[in-house]
């Protein structure tokens, strides 16, 4: 490739050369070219413009011919502390010559300065040539990974159109119970999420992963007319209104969705009215219904951690309490509040959980809650879907005016737990309508039922807790497939077990865990996949 000469270009580039009476003879320091069939380019780029000068100053005198443009005459690119990818590179975006436009050989300064020294151009050996990587030239950027730990995801999310479309396939595909169709679509929606620009044709997709042949058919049906057939069709589909509906009640599950909607039911109301047998959580989804589908804010949010702080530490003055889930990604809102409690000294947040879920009960604060205790013996080496940590999953009661009425400032200075009053109705009235399973309105009342998680984890599960418990699903779903696939490990909310090693890899905070893997840290607010 070396010495053949010059050819095709992808781009006009300047061919004049400022040194075109070079090809008469002579050099623009008055010396005789010696070897007009070479032409060598130098990059500036970390070489620097006087380095370079002298440099050229310096062939021209030893008889060779430099050019000061990127051209067809030239026959050697050398470059000084540069990859062969990033002169690539660099051609591309500042000289407009894409990687087969030139059949200029890229080489090292070391074949510059032992051809100065040689006083010829010297045979170029495969020391001197820059080394170029194939699969990262095809794009300038590191390939997309189709791990969503490998990738960044945050809620700027530029594929709206396309990703809403996604989501509805995917949540037909989960009410179907098609679990596979569900991750697929799930997958796809979720690689567009992280895609800096905006796919405007469907060579935009070249070499993203995870997109299938379903979600490329529809990606491009999108891209031609604006709107997917089979999107449409769902969204016109009573089944899966119903089954969405009643799967958004707190407590009811896919396969009981499924049969109230086989059983005839189609409303909320109407379920209510039916005599069905419910269970507990089901009786206070249907109560807290109407509340429970507002969006909780992110000031609601930041109100529940800090009367469950005030709570807390009650009981353990030095316990520290985490906002987690989605608020923790960036959201401004949420279905829920996901809040995570531990303390310093292990053991110390043993039991913790009952404490305070029944002396906020006492207060009036909490509507419903189950409570469940520790359910682990110790770790475990299976990556385990469900953790074992004592935790809560409740409802609150929230006084909106508090809410409303207070700034971050006076946040820290007001203690709902204040005083002996249960405020409002009451938890007593709340309990005795759940058994009727009546609706409380959203409208007028002063409170406000709201949805929060309480999780508590030893402080040597802690780091292992928080990432299991900040999200999103999917990006902790791959996390987990990583582990297994890539790395041999079994990653879960409480620990990280290396199956080769046949040790727990212990860690204090989430960038070592990532550090295990061997993985870039992803920020919380990065983790939207
Ligand atoms: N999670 C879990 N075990 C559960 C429920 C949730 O480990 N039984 C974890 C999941 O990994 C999830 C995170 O807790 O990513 C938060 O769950 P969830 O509140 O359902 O979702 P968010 O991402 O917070 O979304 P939203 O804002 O709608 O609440
Ligand atoms: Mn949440
Ligand atoms: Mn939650």
């Amino acid at each position: 490739m070396a010495l053949m000469p010059r050819k095709k270009r992808c781009k006009d580039v300047a061919v004049t050369s400022v040194y075109d009476c070079s090809l008469d003879g002579n050099s623009p320091v008055g010396k005789k070219v010696k070897f007009g069939d070479f032409g060598v380019f130098l990059v500036e780029r970390r070489m620097g413009s006087s380095r370079r000068r002298f440099l050229t100053e310096l062939a021209w005198k030893k008889g060779f011919r430099v050019e000061e443009q990127m051209s067809d005459l030239v026959t050697h690119v050398v470059a000084e502390n540069n990859t062969g990818n990033e002169v690539l590179e660099l051609l591309e975006k500042q000289h407009g010559i894409c990687r087969d436009g030139f059949d200029a050989v890229l080489v090292d300064i070391a074949w510059f300065t032992e051809s100065m020294g040689a006083e010829r151009p010297l045979e170029v050996e495969n020391r001197h040539r820059l080394q170029v990587s194939t699969e990262a030239v095809a794009t300038s950027e590191a390939p997309i990974s189709s791990y969503a730990c490998q990738r960044r995801t945050t809620l700027r999310n530029k594929n709206m159109l396309f990703t809403e479309a996604l989501k509805v396939l995917a949540e037909s595909a989960e009410l179907s119970e098609s679990e596979g169709r569900y991750l697929a679509f799930s997958r796809a929606s979720s690689i567009l999420k992280s895609l800096p620009y905006t796919v405007t044709k469907m060579e935009d997709l070249q070499g993203i992963p995870n997109l299938g042949v379903h979600s490329r058919k529809v990606i491009k049906e999108i891209l031609e007319d604006g709107t997917c057939s089979e999107v449409g069709n769902i969204l016109q589909n009573e089944r899966y209104h119903t089954l969405k509906r009643f799967a958004s009640v707190f407590g009811v599950g896919v396969k009981t969705a499924d049969k109230w909607f086989r059983e005839g039911l189609r409303t909320v109301d109407e379920l209510r009215a039916s005599n069905g047998k419910l269970t507990k959580r089901q009786e206070a989804g249907l109560l807290y219904h109407n509340d429970l589908c507002v969006p909780v804010t992110r000031a609601e949010a930041d109100w529940i951690k800090h009367i469950v702080e005030r709570a807390v530490r009650r009981f353990l003055p030095d316990a520290i309490i985490t906002l987690t889930g989605g608020f923790r990604r960036g959201k401004e809102c949420g279905h829920d509040v996901d809040l995570l409690i531990t303390h310093p000294d292990e053991g110390k947040e043993e039991g913790i959980i009952y404490q305070v879920v029944n002396w906020m009960t006492t207060k009036g604060l909490i509507l419903y809650d189950d409570i469940m205790g520790n359910t682990s013996k110790g770790k475990s080496k299976e990556p385990e879907i469900f953790d074992h940590f004592e935790k809560c999953f409740s409802i609150f009661k929230l006084e909106k005016e508090l809410v409303n009425n207070l700034g971050a400032e006076t946040l820290s200075l007001c203690d709902p737990l204040a005083g002996n009053q249960t405020r409002g109705g009451g938890l007593t009235a709340a309990t005795e309508a759940s058994h009727q399973v009546t609706v409380v309105a959203t409208g007028d009342k002063a409170w406000k039922a709201v949805r929060v998680d309480l999780v508590v984890a030893p402080f040597s599960q802690y780091a292992y807790a928080l990432l299991g418990w900040t999200g999103s699903r999917l990006f902790e779903r791959d996390l987990r497939r990583y582990a297994k696939h890539l790395k041999n490990m079994s990653l879960s909310s409480h620990s990280l077990f290396d199956n080769e090693q046949n040790i727990y890899l212990p860690a204090t905070t989430e960038e070592e865990i990532f550090a295990h893997f061997g993985l870039e840290y992803i920020p919380p607010q990065e983790r939207n996949a």
